[in-house]
């Protein structure tokens, strides 16, 4: 591949190029500044790459998403979550013997210490279920401190398998506590989905048996949330982490990036939207019409995507699964119509066909998870509990690096130029 030449003035500076395996090019300027006294802009990183990553290849514009190589569809179909999350985090599907020990070693850690209790009960029980997730998360550092060394492997390798391990515990405590009914214990003799099942919904009054069809889809809900390379919340997880910040501070941060409306909020978003559309009795053409307005700052939840500007493959699996789904628990949901009718109308509109705009993962996932029976503001951190083993991936991927820097992007300033402090009486 040729090297770029950059030409500013009357300076000329040759800048190597990089190819990745899918044939990507990429401009290195990492040495731009110090030749040249020159920086970059590029808002919102749309075209720069902090650095390289093997974990998850996507291709915005022929709808490709693969884990370590292998496609989202044969994975989302065939492999079990904790198959995943081995997979993202140590680059190859597990053999049967590994597989089983990593299984067994992550239900060895579900229970949380019970001190943790405490931690919940002092939040509101109205509190937003990603904000506790997030304090919890980051609490968690606080009981393991001799695993904190991001460069000691072993215990990395034991904070991530306590990770795994507690968030659905963490998530599902969180939710008990704000019905107001007791904690559920994991039962380890459960698989991961249906533990969780059962820690959210069983009551100890009564015996608990997960609907087998939610539990399968709650594994692939799972695996299609996993990774998305450098999302706003895995480039968090990557920036806190290039501090050498212990891991479980990195994904609190995660959490935090990741529940904002742009990014993981969306799908409780897309659900108040299509629930405010029902109520308010307003046409597909009204809605439409505002999302189109530049004056008006509605978007139109779950539609867009930075990297998809054909489709996504994940809101492509969601689609029919949502149907598929509902069909077999027998839930009748207005709202998966609206948003089939949404979904035609938006993509024969010119607005949205000129700027690419498809659905995205979070626009059919909430209407599936509401049939699953979970509440609209659990649904981003069931996202969460999804997107941990990549941010876990993401995250040793780039502490494992022996090339990694802080993260510590220019600026080009725009204040006022030097100026001479005043004195307060004469302001
Ligand atoms: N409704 C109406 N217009 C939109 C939408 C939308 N959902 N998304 C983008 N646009 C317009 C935008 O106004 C802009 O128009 P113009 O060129 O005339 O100024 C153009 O499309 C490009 O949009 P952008 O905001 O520059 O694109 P971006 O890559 O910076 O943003 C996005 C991507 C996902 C934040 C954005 O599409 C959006 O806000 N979507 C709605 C929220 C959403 O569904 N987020 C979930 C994203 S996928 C899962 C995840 O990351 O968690």
């Amino acid at each position: 591949m040729p090297d770029a030449v950059l030409r500013h003035g009357d300076n000329e500076l040759t800048l190597p190029s990089h190819v990745g395996t899918e044939g990507e090019t990429a401009i290195d300027i990492g040495n731009l500044r110090s030749s040249l006294g020159l920086v970059t802009v590029d808002r919102g990183f749309a075209n720069t790459a902090e650095g390289t990553s093997s974990v998850t290849y996507i291709n915005g514009e022929e709808g490709i998403l693969r884990y370590r190589g292998y496609p989202i569809d044969q994975l989302a179909e065939h492999a079990s979550f904790l198959e995943v999350s081995y997979l993202l985090q140590y680059g190859d599907l597990p053999a049967n013997d590994e597989l089983a020990a990593y299984e067994e070693e992550i239900t060895r850690h579900t229970l949380l210490r019970e001190d943790v209790k405490h931690l919940f009960e002092a939040f509101p029980h109205s509190a937003h279920p990603m904000q506790i997730l997030a304090s919890a998360t980051s609490a968690l550092a606080t009981y393991y401190p001799d695993a904190l060394d991001p460069l000691d492997e072993e215990a990395v390798d034991i904070s991530a398998r306590r990770l795994i391990a507690k968030t659905p515990t963490m998530i599902a405590w969180s939710y008990k506590y704000r019905v107001h009914q007791p904690y559920v214990y994991p039962d380890n003799d459960l698989d991961y989905a249906s533990n969780f099942l059962k820690m959210m919904f069983a009551v100890p009054a009564e015996d608990f048996i997960a609907n087998p069809v939610v539990t399968r889809t709650l594994n692939m809900l799972l695996i299609l949330h996993a990774d998305h390379g450098q999302n706003c919340s895995s480039s968090a997880v990557r920036l806190v982490g290039s501090g050498q910040a212990n891991i479980f501070s990195s994904v609190a941060a995660g959490i935090h990036a990741l529940s904002g409306p742009l990014h993981g909020g969306a799908n409780q978003s897309v659900l108040e939207m299509l629930t405010r559309i029902v109520e308010s009795g307003d046409t597909i053409d009204t809605v439409i019409k505002r999302a189109k307005d530049k004056d008006d700052p509605f978007r139109l939840m779950g539609f867009g995507h930075r990297v998809y500007k054909n489709f996504d493959p994940r809101a492509q699996i969601l689609k029919k699964a949502a149907e598929d789904v509902l069909k077999a628990l027998g839930v009748d949901d207005p709202l998966l119509d609206l948003a089939m009718e949404l979904e035609d109308i938006a993509l024969s509109d010119e607005y949205f066909v000129e700027r690419k705009l498809y659905p995205n993962v979070d626009f059919y996932s909430g209407i599936i998870y509401r049939a699953m029976g979970f509440s609209t503001d659990m649904f981003t951190v069931l996202f969460a509990m999804g997107r941990l083993p990549g941010w876990i991936a993401q995250w040793r991927e780039l502490s494992s690096d022996p090339d990694t820097k802080i993260f510590r992007p220019r600026q080009l300033y725009t204040g006022p130029a030097e100026r001479p402090f005043i004195a307060r009486d004469d302001r």
